[in-house]
């Protein structure tokens, strides 16, 4: 019998799906949470289908262990190529992340949108469907944003190398008049500001982190699995399968957590 109690667990390829523990723990303080970084094996963004739904069903595996009564898939990558294969194996349910850009298509007004995502994501069937599907009359602007997650991992941040790729992979993007940016990787929200530096604020940056947030909110409620109980002290488990440092630099600002290296 599952308890309201047990964590909800979370993974991606590495430190990007921080991004969304941190709209998950927003809105949802009382819930405790396991995260794996499979750092090892990142980026998942130019792996093939059969490497995605492998370490994916590792991840998958070594959560159920924990006990965990949800996962949510933090990485757009993973969701878009695999989750269905999740859904069918596993009785757990799964919330997946994928690109914003249902609500980018129906708001645009200058027809011309833009999209930094990793290959393996723009290449996926469940993107290629959503985008074609609303996108009547609308240029849709994708752009790989190949070796952003390597230097994200890496701390690289402000890296003289992460702004040129920026600069270089935003470039192509602006030249045409797009009104939105959809961030289709969670590793991304991390350089939102040095976007906003290279595009200005006239065009509107847009991720899913918050409707991942609500999305499991309603689920757990659904299945009766909130956790209600608000004086127990909570756990924030972040477990990585090679280096803990950039998750301890990224979550410097996180109070109550346990960062901790894990094979898996
Ligand atoms: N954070 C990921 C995503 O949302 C994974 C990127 C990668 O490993 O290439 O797509």
């Amino acid at each position: 019998m599952m308890k309201t109690t047990n964590p909800i667990g979370i993974f991606d390829s590495g430190v990007g799906g921080t991004t969304i523990w941190r709209d998950v723990n927003e809105l949802l303080p009382f819930e405790n949470t396991i995260y794996l970084a499979d750092n090892k094996n990142a980026p998942y963004g130019r792996k093939s289908v059969e490497e995605i739904i492998e370490r994916s069903i590792i991840n998958t595996e070594y959560l159920l262990q924990q006990n965990v009564k949800l996962i949510i898939v933090a990485c757009n990558t993973a969701t878009t190529n695999v989750i269905k294969v999740l859904r069918e194996k596993y009785d757990i349910p799964f919330i997946g992340i994928e690109p914003a850009i249902k609500p980018v298509l129906l708001n645009t007004k200058t027809n011309h949108v833009g999209i930094l995502a990793t290959e393996s994501t723009l290449k996926s069937e469940m993107y290629l469907n959503t985008s074609s599907r609303y996108n009547e009359n609308i240029e849709i602007h994708a752009q790989a944003g190949n070796g952003l997650v390597q230097l994200i991992e890496q701390g690289k941040i402000d890296s003289e190398e992460m702004q040129f790729l920026l600069k270089d992979y935003l470039g192509k993007i602006t030249k045409f008049p797009v009104d939105y940016l959809v961030l289709g990787c969670t590793h991304y929200p991390y350089l939102k500001n040095k976007i906003e530096n290279i595009i200005g604020s006239n065009i509107k940056i847009v991720d899913s982190g918050k409707a991942v947030a609500k999305q499991t909110y309603h689920v757990l409620k659904q299945k009766s699995l909130l956790n209600e109980n608000k004086t127990e002290i909570k756990f924030h488990d972040f477990y990585s399968n090679l280096n803990t440092d950039t998750l301890e630099n990224l979550l410097s600002d996180v109070l109550v957590k346990n960062i901790e290296l894990r094979s898996f």
